[in-house]
């Protein structure tokens, strides 16, 4: 194979593909000091007239907040952060350079050995980013190498005819309470759909030992990529896209998918321009993902007792309702509870701390989420996961964002998974 050591070629080599450039784009962090910031902050895009990347969204008092701005707006940021007394620090100085490094990354994983992975789905390499057809083909072999507990279906096609496949692991009997698990519904955090990868390896590794009670009593169905056209565009064309690739509408591509949902469609935290990265889209439920996702939620919301959904990042255990601030469901006591157990859960692996808390009340109400949508179905421990984009030090967090260089899946991974064993107990032991 050949190994490309230039960032340079590489850069060039992006160009001539077509792959979306970001040169000179800086990543700031601002922590807002007061509410004055926070609402700053909030209204910055309205004001400045132009959109703003939050990369991660937290927006309240003593809370990172992490954007993008493309160098040509650098100046009027700054005065505008500047006026309201916000100090930005630099985060990532060229985002391009980032991007390429995460390209050669790409480009110099070690190929994989198909007649091995089928032999024993363990010598796929989970410690890299794979295409959506990689993805897939292991969904297959594991699927057929634990055919006694492990069942393959597809949720439907993508627009552009990607199958959706999930897997649903656990010993087969009827009526079985499940938990559900889907990561990718956006597209650029592929830590996510990583993470959903190490989970399924896991489980199905452990089903004859310590998993076989969990299993034996409840399913656990896992849809690591439900974006994927969006999946992979971020990695052929623009390594920050976010949401589907439907349209053009307006000359612009995409829905966010995360907005796309019915519950409160379009209320809050969209925007109704196709260009925007958070496009509610022209009515609930256009994006053949979402519709895909919601079927299958609908028909199962009898037995589906929780709905975990991986995004990146934020470290944020969040539950609804997130389409209004001060606004929770009934059993939000509940929700809440389970979540730190969760973040403690998390916590005790590597140190990494969560925030657990309602995702309209501590990021921002953002309407017409899928986390929204499955509580409204009944779905009782709905949570909305935010990883991790550092390698875990303090220090130096948050400084890949949603390229979080592959050495760091298998830590981020690793933590996170005993998070969601806590919602699949309690899943198992009742109501
Ligand atoms: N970062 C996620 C998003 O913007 C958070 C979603 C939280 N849920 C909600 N219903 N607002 O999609
Ligand atoms: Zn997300």
């Amino acid at each position: 194979m050949v190994r490309i050591q230039s960032l340079l070629v590489l850069a060039l080599i992006a160009t001539a593909l077509g792959y979306k450039r970001y040169e000179g784009y800086k990543v700031l962090q601002v922590k807002p000091e007061n509410e004055d910031q926070v609402h700053a902050l909030v209204k910055m895009n309205q004001v400045l007239g132009f959109e703003v990347d939050f990369w991660r969204d937290a927006r309240a008092v003593g809370r990172n907040c992490d954007f993008m701005i493309p160098p040509e707006k650098e100046s009027l940021v700054m005065d505008f952060l500047a006026y309201f007394g916000i100090t930005p620090k630099v985060v990532v100085n060229d985002v391009s350079v980032m991007i390429d490094r995460s390209m050669k990354e790409q480009q110099e994983k070690p190929k994989i050995d198909w007649k091995a992975v089928k032999a024993d789905p363990n010598q796929f390499p989970l410690d890299q980013y794979h295409t959506h057809d990689d993805i897939n083909a292991w969904l297959q072999s594991v699927a057929a190498t634990y055919s006694s507990f492990v069942t393959i279906s597809s949720l439907g096609k993508t627009l552009q005819g990607r199958d959706m496949l999930f897997l649903k692991i656990g010993t087969p009997k009827p009526n079985k309470n499940a938990l559900w698990i889907d990561a990718g519904i956006h597209a650029r955090e592929w830590v996510a759909d990583a993470t959903a990868l190490y989970t399924i390896s896991q489980l199905v590794n452990g089903y004859s030992t310590k998993f076989k009670t969990l299993l034996d009593a409840i399913d656990i169905i896992i849809a690591p990529s439900v974006n994927p056209d969006g999946y992979e565009y971020s990695r052929l064309s623009d390594r920050n896209w976010r949401k589907t690739r439907s349209g053009p509408r307006q000359g612009c591509y995409g829905v966010d998918p995360n907005r796309n949902w019915s519950f409160h469609w379009g209320e809050s935290g969209v925007s109704t321009s196709p260009c925007s990265d958070i496009y509610d889209g022209p009515s609930p439920f256009t994006e053949k993902n979402c519709q895909n996702m919601k079927a299958y939620l609908d028909a199962n919301n009898n037995t589906i007792k929780g709905m975990l959904t991986l995004h990146s990042y934020g470290e944020d255990w969040i539950y609804p309702w997130g389409y209004k601030t001060h606004t929770y469901p009934p059993d939000v006591n509940d929700l809440r509870a389970l979540g730190l157990q969760a973040a403690a859960a998390i916590q005790a692996v590597h140190g990494t701390k969560y925030v657990v808390a309602n995702s309209a009340d501590s990021l921002y109400p953002a309407a017409g989420a899928s986390d929204d949508y499955s509580k409204s179905i009944g779905i009782k421990w709905v949570y909305t996961v935010e990883l991790r984009p550092g390698d875990g030090d303090t220090a130096n967090d948050h400084q890949y964002g949603f390229n979080l260089p592959a050495k760091f899946i298998i830590p981020t991974a690793e933590e996170t998974f005993p998070g969601l064993m806590v919602v699949a107990n309690r899943i198992m032991t009742g109501p």
